[in-house]
């Protein structure tokens, strides 16, 4: 029968979770059966209806298929019976719609063709790209046809605790019901409060520890989108030195909106409004090479010499500039420079924060301390909710208090549920120790990158944590761009989601779920060799 395929450690999984909603009882119940045995745990499940909610059997169900995708292969699980079933039930309970009810991918993409500015969505004329995302969970994706993907992008590393982790989910459902709305500068909600400072605690309180001469609190602007936060980090870099000028580095991805565009490199996206920009940012090469950097020093020095320069403005690791890890020694560098010249060194850490390189922040790799930190992305494990905080002392030097009328601020400035939802993300990594699952998978992930081979292109593979990528060159050092979107394409092909990331997008990236299992990474990297060795034979 189908549940004997049930894993020990799925039937432990489902009981956690049910623990967690509260049925104990037959939780403990399921783990006895666990330790003798997973053979009966399916059949148990399936009687669970009578003595369980239906939510609770789709939250078992659910965690019995996360713990399932240990399997290599990730459709092996989606024809189990009984979980199907449990699953179907599941639906019913939240009025999800079945298979047949969805939209097919076909129809969901032709309507945004007819109806999205046209800008936005990359639609494939061959029907090879996007995927139409129905559901996910866990490492895992499902598409509106009902095919199954790893997810090696988090979403864009937002989904660093796994999607939809029952954890965020419940905090989330709590406070929609409860208050989903506030009054963002005006009638605060207490979630707020509570944000603000485990986001204090988090950075400076820990950061003090080991630094005692640093302030031992942050202060925080919360914001929406992680290029607001640039954005609130670049006002108060102004307030408290009076200098508009801001130091950012060549292939810098800091987010497109007016201001944060300054401060982002690549032309395409700076291009058809260069005209409309301040131009405060003066733009340096990001050293790559530790023979670099005395180069790099010299020109900030410049710099500082001749414009009037308030901040420098860095990403950790350029990630959206093709997984590129500066030369050790870099952000000390820069922290020297910034108090050299009373600069605001400004950490943009909304990729790189939250174990995604193996430390809570990356700087903590190099023991340097930011006047201000930038967090978004994994923040909330998928509410737009970004922060921008900032040494206390700092922040009440630049930022008057409020008479009133905040000088900076907007309609959702703190949204409850997203708050919620940080919350109980943070307790989540906090709990399943996962920045130092980062690391040590990372180093496992890059030992594998390292020995991909494919003849007729050179493969670079670098990165930090659960950060990685490999650059695709051909043989005359050409970025191999087509080439790298056609393996993507196909590893999307075999259930596999990947990102191309960098100016020439021949950066193949990894910024899977920090809860990915070592055998599910190895099984991706294992399917990109055999692409690769495909993509060779047809070329
Ligand atoms: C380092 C960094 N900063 C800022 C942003 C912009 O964030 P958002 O797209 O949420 O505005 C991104 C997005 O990828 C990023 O990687």
């Amino acid at each position: 029968m189908a549940v004997s395929l049930y894993s020990k450690a799925g039937v432990s999984k489902a009981a956690g979770a049910l623990k967690t909603c509260g049925s104990a009882c037959w939780a403990d119940e399921l783990i006895e059966i666990a330790k003798t045995g997973s053979h009966r745990a399916g059949d148990e499940i399936m009687k669970a209806e009578n003595r369980c909610s239906r939510e609770n059997i789709y939250r078992a169900a659910e965690a019995m298929d996360n713990a399932n995708s240990e399997m290599a292969d990730p459709n092996q699980t989606t024809n189990l019976l009984s979980k199907n079933k449990l699953v179907e039930q599941g639906r019913k309970c939240f009025n999800l719609r079945s298979k047949s009810e969805c939209m097919t991918s076909k129809k969901a993409l032709a309507l945004l063709k007819a109806y999205e500015s046209r800008n936005v969505t990359f639609i494939a004329p061959d029907g090879s790209w996007p995927i139409v995302w129905e559901r996910a969970r866990g490492v895992r994706v499902w598409d509106a046809d009902g095919r199954a993907y790893l997810d090696l992008t988090a979403a864009f590393g937002v989904a660093a605790a796994g999607h939809a982790n029952p954890r965020v989910v419940a905090a989330a459902r709590r406070q929609a019901g409860r208050l989903l709305h506030a009054m963002g500068d005006v009638h605060p909600h207490a979630l707020k409060a509570m944000l603000a400072g485990e986001l204090s605690r988090l950075t400076y309180g820990r950061w003090h520890r080991r630094h005692p001469d640093c302030c031992r609190a942050g202060k925080v602007i919360f914001c929406n989108s992680g290029f607001e936060s640039v954005e609130a980090a670049l006002k108060t870099a102004m307030l408290a030195t009076g200098k508009p000028g801001v130091i950012v580095f060549e292939g810098a991805y800091h987010g497109l909106g007016y201001g944060a565009l300054n401060a982002t490199h690549r032309t395409f996206f700076r291009g058809p409004f260069c005209s409309q920009l301040a131009g405060f940012g003066h733009f340096v090469q990001f050293p790559l090479q530790a023979g670099q950097l005395d180069a790099v020093a010299n020109a900030i020095r410049v710099l500082f010499g001749r414009h009037g320069i308030g901040a420098i403005l860095v990403e950790p690791v350029q990630v959206r500039g093709g997984v590129r890890v500066p030369a050790t020694g870099f952000l000390r560098l820069l922290r020297r420079l910034a108090d050299e010249h009373k600069a605001v060194l400004i950490l943009d850490e909304i990729y790189t924060g939250f174990g995604r390189t193996g430390a809570w922040f990356a700087c903590e790799h190099e023991n340097v301390v930011p006047d201000i930190i930038c967090l978004g992305k994994a923040l909330t494990g998928g509410f737009p909710l970004s922060a921008s905080v900032g040494r206390a002392d700092l922040m009440d030097a630049a930022w008057p208090a409020s008479s009133g009328e905040a000088i900076h601020t907007s309609t959702f400035l703190g949204h409850p549920v997203g708050c919620a939802m940080a919350l109980a993300q943070i307790e989540e990594i906090r709990a399943r120790n996962l920045p130092a699952r980062s690391a040590q998978l990372g180093k496992e992930l890059l030992a594998a990158l390292s020995e991909l081979r494919a003849s007729r292109l050179r493969l670079e593979a670098r990165g930090c944590g659960l950060l990685a990528g490999v650059e695709l060159r051909r043989h005359d050092g050409a970025p191999a761009a087509s080439e790298t979107m056609s393996i993507i394409v196909q590893m999307l092909r075999r259930g596999f989601v990947l990102l191309p990331e960098g100016e020439h997008a021949n950066v193949i990236s990894f910024t899977p779920p920090l809860i990915i299992s070592g055998r599910q990474l190895m099984a991706a990297v294992n399917a990109l060799q055999s692409v690769l060795r495909d993509v060779e034979m047809a070329g």
